[in-house]
């Protein structure tokens, strides 16, 4: 049951797609701004007719040594809006980002818009509401978001058709945006000479993870594919953050057509037991959980963000 509803939820992804290369729809504008001290990709997604739009994984600017946040890069975003004259409907997190604060309450606060995420977010504020022992103040309902997407749910921006993938595997919470020819595939797969997200954080599964990428890679070839983060293959020069779901399935140096679930497991584990902690993990989960807010203050009127130290 469970299966039939991915494939009609997939199907439905592929006829959004599907339409907008055939020229039945319109296919979206989307333009990215690169952060590259997170190696985050904020995407604006917007129909060229009326002007509607969406923003993608938001940055908000945070130095961890002085605990300041700053707005330059949610600032630039915000004058590419006005400067197109766009109207934001919605603020779309692929999930809660271990790796840069979100940006989207400040954005929502400048353009409007409503601040989606993966209705699994629910299972991630269980376990770091748990790690970070956040008080009854932090709702582990989800309610910090103004909409929570399962799989399969269709949305618009203007009027090109939109759908929601879940695409667990990184987190439990992942989701894809297939926004006409285009897709948002979050934290699945990266640039072709890259590979994959990390599975090793809370709740996240290498198998999983790999079943999500399969699944994705199913859209059809000429798919736009507009990626998360891209951190510059061994080789490569520059960023880069888009490409196709055919290049993906020919070339991606974990992922490509032929990979077997194993393999990549077992690939995926190694490389994963390999890696560091992201440098933001720690603030950006406590600020990303609360869909992009800080804790409350405390009596002092300071807000603080706690670090759980290891090894006492
Ligand atoms: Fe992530």
């Amino acid at each position: 049951m469970v299966d039939r509803e991915q494939d009609r939820a997939l199907a439905k992804a592929t006829g959004i797609v599907e339409n907008a290369l055939l020229g039945k729809t319109r296919a979206p504008v989307v333009h990215t701004f690169f952060d590259e001290a997170t190696f985050t990709a904020t995407h604006v997604v917007h129909d060229p007719e009326n002007r509607a739009a969406a923003i993608i994984d938001p940055v908000l600017d945070y130095d961890p040594a002085s605990g300041r946040i700053s707005y330059e890069s949610a600032d630039k975003v915000i004058a590419y809006v006005k400067e197109q004259g766009l109207q934001i409907a919605w603020l779309l997190e692929t999930h809660a980002h271990a790796d840069h604060l979100s940006a989207a309450p400040y954005l929502k606060g400048a353009l409007g818009g409503r601040i989606a995420i993966g209705a699994h977010i629910v299972e991630v504020q269980d376990t770091f509401g748990a790690m970070f022992n956040a008080g009854d103040e932090f709702q582990r309902d989800g309610t910090q978001f103004d909409h929570l997407f399962a799989d399969g749910d269709t949305f618009t921006i203007g009027e090109i058709d939109a759908v929601v993938l879940h695409v667990p595997g990184h987190t439990p919470a992942d989701l894809a945006y297939v926004v006409g020819d285009a897709v948002f595939p979050g934290d699945t797969i990266f640039m072709p000479d890259f590979g994959t997200a990390r599975a090793d954080f809370p709740g996240g599964d290498a198998r999983t993870l790999y079943r999500s990428i399969r699944r994705l890679l199913e859209l059809p070839g000429k798919a736009r594919l507009f990626l998360c983060h891209d951190y510059k293959a061994p080789g490569r020069d520059e960023f880069v953050w888009e490409t196709t779901i055919a290049e993906e399935r020919d070339g991606n140096i974990h992922a490509a057509s032929g990979v077997n679930e194993d393999d990549f497991v077992t690939m995926r584990e190694a490389r994963d037991a390999t890696l560091g902690m992201p440098r933001l993990i720690l603030p950006s989960i406590q600020v990303n959980m609360r869909a992009g807010h800080f804790p409350p203050p405390e009596d002092n009127g300071t807000r603080y963000l706690k670090i759980p130290v290891q090894g006492v």
